[in-house]
């Protein structure tokens, strides 16, 4: 039987249901109001100044449906300082939001090795990411980060590029993670279509990485080599701890 609670959000649906349709819309619970009020509440009044003058930036940006949203940023940043990161690797850059979460979390001497085949944007969040003082933790590499030859022991891994090669840059970081260092993969519920079925209208780069998300939420559920959490925060955030 539904409650007084349930009837009033059935009733709600069809307008929440169309929220969810527009375009940068990163939230996957069910009320748009429940992610405005995490953002308010939580979120914008406790994020840097840095950040928020880079995410108004972004914001005017044709691409910013690409961004990392605010919430998933205090998620990183807080993981990271958690887990005391010192040396990080970020496979996506954009703007660099999740970027400049990365850099104000490590301590003054961490270091981030940031890899994007798109320097134009990452120019774009530069200054800020200069004016905040953290950029000399940064090493930007222009390029596609599935061929570069990476040595390291990272502490944490960010992997927000290149859908259709999240399992190749898992067995990469397989070596370049230290056991106990954690991943992140970014979208891994992909706008919600890994739950649609196949014949739902999808945009066509949603329907086009739809079955690589599939394949590796699989497969990366059955690594012996993590443990897994997969997190509703902003499109859905698979944390990885590897363990061998
Ligand atoms: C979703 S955006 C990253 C968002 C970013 N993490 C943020 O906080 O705004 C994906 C980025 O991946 C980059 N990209 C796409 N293919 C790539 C590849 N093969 N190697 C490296 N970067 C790639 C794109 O240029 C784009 O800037």
């Amino acid at each position: 039987m539904a409650t007084n609670v349930e009837e009033k959000q059935g009733n709600e649906q069809p307008s929440q249901e169309s929220r969810h349709q527009e375009v940068g819309h990163k939230s996957l619970l069910q009320s748009d109001a429940l992610y405005q009020y995490i953002l308010e509440t939580s979120v914008y009044p406790r994020e840097p100044e840095p950040m928020k003058e880079l995410r108004e930036i972004t914001a005017k940006h044709p691409w910013n449906l690409m961004t990392t949203s605010a919430d998933e940023g205090q998620f990183l940043h807080l993981l990271l300082k958690l887990i005391s990161a010192k040396n990080t690797i970020e496979i996506g850059v954009y703007t660099g939001y999740s970027l400049l979460a990365t850099a104000l979390a490590l301590p003054d001497d961490g270091k981030i090795l940031a890899m994007d085949i798109n320097r134009e944007n990452y120019e774009l969040g530069l200054p800020v990411i200069q004016k905040a003082g953290v950029a000399h933790k940064i090493d930007f590499r222009e390029g596609p980060a599935l061929p570069a030859k990476n040595h390291g022991a990272f502490d944490f891994a960010f992997v927000d590029a290149d859908k259709d090669n999240y399992w190749n840059y898992h067995e990469r970081l397989m070596h370049l993670v230290k056991a106990g260092g954690v991943i992140g993969y970014d979208n891994t519920l992909w706008n919600g279509s890994v739950v649609a079925p196949p014949d739902a209208p999808m945009r066509k780069y949603v329907r086009y990485y739809r079955e690589y998300v599939l394949e590796f939420n699989k497969a990366i559920a059955a690594d012996p080599r993590v443990e897994i959490c997969q997190l509703p925060v902003g499109d859905g955030i698979t944390l990885c701890r590897r363990v061998s």
